[in-house]
Formats: C-alpha cells, sequence, structure tokens
C-alpha cells in the first residue's frame, strides 16, 4: 500500500478513513487538519503524521505531498447552512484554496483523488421539465449518471448553489489540468454518507446548524420535536461511511480502474424522503433504548427561509448510478438503512444519551 496524503483527516469522513487504512501496519498517512478531535485515538501511531491547523499556512506542505503517492482532498466547508450565509467563505473553500492543492499535484506529478459531491448535479431534470417534478417515474429524468447527466445549478441568487457551482469548477479545474498538463485524478461524488462522527452536536459539540443527521439526532437526545423543512418531501439515497470508505480503498488498491475517472458514491436501494428519515430514527431511538416514548416526539414543519433564511435552495431528489464503482471497483454496498441509524444512534446515544445502552 502507499503513503497517502489525507488532507482534511480529522472530518467526518477522515476520520473512517484512518479507521480503515491506518490498521494496516503498511500503510502510512500525512494527514492535515484544524484539530485532531475527532481522530485523537489516532495520534500516536506510528504510520500516522497529523500536521494541526490550517492547510493552506504551512511552509512544507509542497515537500509532504511530494513524499506520497497519492494525495486525498476532502478538506472544504460542505455544511448547508453556509452555503447562503457564508458564500464568500464556501467559494474560497471549495474552489480557490482546493485548487492550490490540484496544481500542486499536477506540478508534482501526484495522483489526486478529489471528493465533490452529488450536489454537482443539481435539480434533477424531472424537477425542472415535467409539471409533477417528478419526472412520470422516467429514471432517465432523475438518475443521475456520471458521464451523462447533466448539471442543473438554480440562479445567481439562490445562494445554495454556491457550494456545489464551486466544486463543479473545481471538477473543470482538474479536469483541463489532466488534459493539459497531465495530472493524474479521481473524482468522487458522494451521495449523502451517513455515519457516527458526522458533524456535531449543537450545544453539546460546538454552535450552528449542522447537516440533517446531527440536527435530528440532537432533537432525540434533547427529546425535542425533528424539524422538517418545508415538509421533509426532499428525497435522498444514504450510503454507510464505512462501504465509502471500502470503495475508495479499492481506489488505492486499483488505480488503473481509479485514474482519470469520475464515480459517484452512493447505494440508490436506501432512498427515502427527509420525513421517511425523521420516523426512522424515532423508531430506532425508541428500539435501541427500549422507550416506546421516541415514537411520540413530534415532527414539525419548518418553512426553509425560517429554518436556513433567504437565498436557500433544495435539492430534490438523489438517486445515483453507480455501474461504474460496480463494475470498475467491484464494489457493492449492501448495508440497509435502518442498520446504518442502528449502529449511528447506538454510538451517539453511548456517548451522550440519558440510556446507558
Ligand atoms: P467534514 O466537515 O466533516 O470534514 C472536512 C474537514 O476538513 C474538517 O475536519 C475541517 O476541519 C477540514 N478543513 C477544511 N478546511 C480546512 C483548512 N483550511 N485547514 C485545515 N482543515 C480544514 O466533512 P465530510 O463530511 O468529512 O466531507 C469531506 C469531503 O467530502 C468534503 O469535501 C465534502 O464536500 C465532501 N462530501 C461529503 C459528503 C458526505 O456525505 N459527508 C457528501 C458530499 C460531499
Ligand atoms: C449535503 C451537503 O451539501 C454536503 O454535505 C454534501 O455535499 C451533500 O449533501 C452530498 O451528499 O452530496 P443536503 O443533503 O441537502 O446536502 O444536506 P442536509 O443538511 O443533510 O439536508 C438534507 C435534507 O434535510 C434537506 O432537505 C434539508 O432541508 C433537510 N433538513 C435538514 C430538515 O428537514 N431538517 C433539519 O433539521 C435539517
Amino acid at each position: 500500500m502507499p503513503n497517502i496524503a489525507l488532507l482534511g483527516c480529522g472530518g467526518f469522513i477522515g476520520s473512517h478513513f484512518l479507521d480503515a487504512f491506518l490498521a494496516d501496519p503498511d500503510v502510512r498517512v500525512e494527514g492535515w487538519d484544524w484539530t485532531p478531535a475527532k481522530i485523537m485515538g489516532h495520534l500516536g501511531r506510528p504510520n500516522f503524521r497529523f500536521h494541526p491547523g490550517n492547510i493552506y499556512g504551512q511552509a512544507d506542505l509542497e515537500e509532504r505531498l511530494s513524499g506520497c503517492d497519492v494525495v486525498v482532498s476532502l478538506a472544504a466547508i460542505c455544511n448547508p447552512s453556509q452555503y447562503n450565509t457564508k458564500a464568500l467563505d464556501v467559494i474560497d473553500s471549495n474552489f480557490i484554496q482546493a485548487r492550490l492543492i490540484a496544481d500542486a499535484c499536477a506540478r508534482l506529478g501526484k495522483w489526486l483523488i478529489q471528493f465533490s459531491t452529488s450536489e454537482v448535479y443539481g435539480q434533477t431534470l424531472a424537477h425542472w421539465a415535467t409539471a409533477d417534478g417528478q419526472g412520470n417515474g422516467d429514471p432517465a429524468l432523475y438518475e443521475m449518471d456520471e458521464e451523462e447527466t447533466p448539471l442543473l445549478l438554480g440562479p445567481v441568487a439562490s445562494q445554495r448553489w454556491s457550494y456545489a457551482c464551486a466544486k463543479q469548477l473545481l471538477e473543470r479545474w482538474i479536469y483541463a489540468l489532466h488534459k493539459e498538463k497531465g495530472l493524474d485524478f479521481t473524482i468522487v461524488r458522494p451521495f449523502n454518507f451517513l455515519g457516527p462522527r458526522m458533524d456535531f452536536l449543537p450545544g453539546r459539540e460546538g454552535e450552528g446548524l449542522p447537516r440533517v443527521l446531527a440536527c435530528f439526532t440532537s432533537a432525540l437526545l434533547d427529546r425535542k420535536p425533528l424539524p422538517l423543512v418545508d415538509g421533509g418531501s426532499a428525497r435522498r439515497t444514504f450510503l454507510a461511511v464505512e462501504e465509502a470508505v471500502e470503495a475508495l480503498r479499492l481506489m488505492i488498491a486499483k488505480p488503473a480502474m481509479a485514474r482519470n475517472r469520475i464515480f459517484n458514491l452512493g447505494n440508490p436501494a436506501n432512498e427515502t424522503t427527509i420525513r421517511g428519515l425523521a420516523e426512522l430514527m424515532r423508531r430506532t431511538a425508541a428500539e435501541i433504548t427500549g422507550d416506546p416514548g421516541y415514537h411520540d416526539l413530534p415532527l414539525t414543519d419548518v418553512s426553509a427561509l425560517e429554518f436556513y433564511g433567504e437565498g436557500y435552495a433544495d435539492s430534490d431528489r438523489r438517486m445515483p448510478r453507480i455501474d461504474k464503482a460496480l463494475n470498475l471497483l467491484d464494489w457493492r454496498p449492501s448495508m440497509g438503512l435502518p442498520e446504518i441509524l442502528r449502529r449511528t444512534l447506538e454510538d451517539a446515544f453511548r456517548t451522550h444519551g440519558p440510556v446507558r445502552l
């Protein structure tokens, strides 16, 4: 196994990457993040070197990257509550800063695995082109394919799309570096990974508005209503973060299959509305604690304007085609959403819950 540079190693995906990769003594990882709060258990490992602080402020960054065989770039602001409220920071993080890593990889001749997002697809063809917004059930109007599907972002004043637009430009920049400067790249488009250590629980681990998993987990722990933005009718497919990391392991193990390609990573079998997610999380909390009271927590409707502020828009649906990952990497996601949520909520309740599991 090669030496790996991991930018954003202290975040949700990064922490799971370290769990999976550092167990192999033949792997060496150089990791960068602001803080090591989520990865304290890995700091003493002989095959891991951690560089705290701002990635872009480190004088020896390029020298360190040059000692690695592959650069995995996760570092980004990727929290929807900031896309319309801190769009300058979001564009800076997801394009202007991220491109510095791509440029360095092109200069150094390093393979870059860049995490992009399912959000680059924007809203579905069904949303834009059919009266019911559902495409009359025609998969060609809502499935998202790496090579075929157009990228349909909303108007500029819908600042929600600042993140998707910056990631899309980063993808195009990397592709151009490949064509004109010979950069070897892999672009990963994640479709809503789930698992322990995602974001922060407001009031317990940080302040602000995290992604939906942490919002609902926090509400369950506090026995408060679960807020459904615009009725919770948006749909998502969810993938276990451990299975996403396995796909990454396969990419690194099979460079000839992974290089110079774009991959969707998601689990089409795990689709639900956000209302369905809230109901399942209530049910799961009741099951793991043995307390039926969780079934009765209310689901309250809140408008997007009230919840996120002006300029928020939503992705209506995200249904990945994953044939490429199946065929080229021989990767098969199999964990169902109930099992993913059981593992994730057990972890949260074990750490923070009123009930000791
Ligand atoms: P995360 O916020 O948990 O992790 C990102 C990490 O990068 C954080 O720990 C943050 O501190 C670090 N970071 C950002 N800028 C930095 C800087 N300048 N200096 C040092 N550290 C910095 O996010 P995540 O969920 O692990 O996502 C990782 C990547 O995957 C992101 O690029 C995101 O856009 C992409 N992605 C994730 C998902 C998902 O389901 N989790 C979905 C789509 C895309
Ligand atoms: C996320 C983020 O943009 C990125 O982390 C990532 O790039 C992207 O998914 C992806 O997988 O590609 P989104 O799924 O919209 O986008 O983020 P969440 O905050 O998890 O919201 C999911 C849905 O739940 C949205 O419809 C949102 O309005 C809703 N929501 C959120 C609620 O109904 N209640 C809440 O308390 C929070």
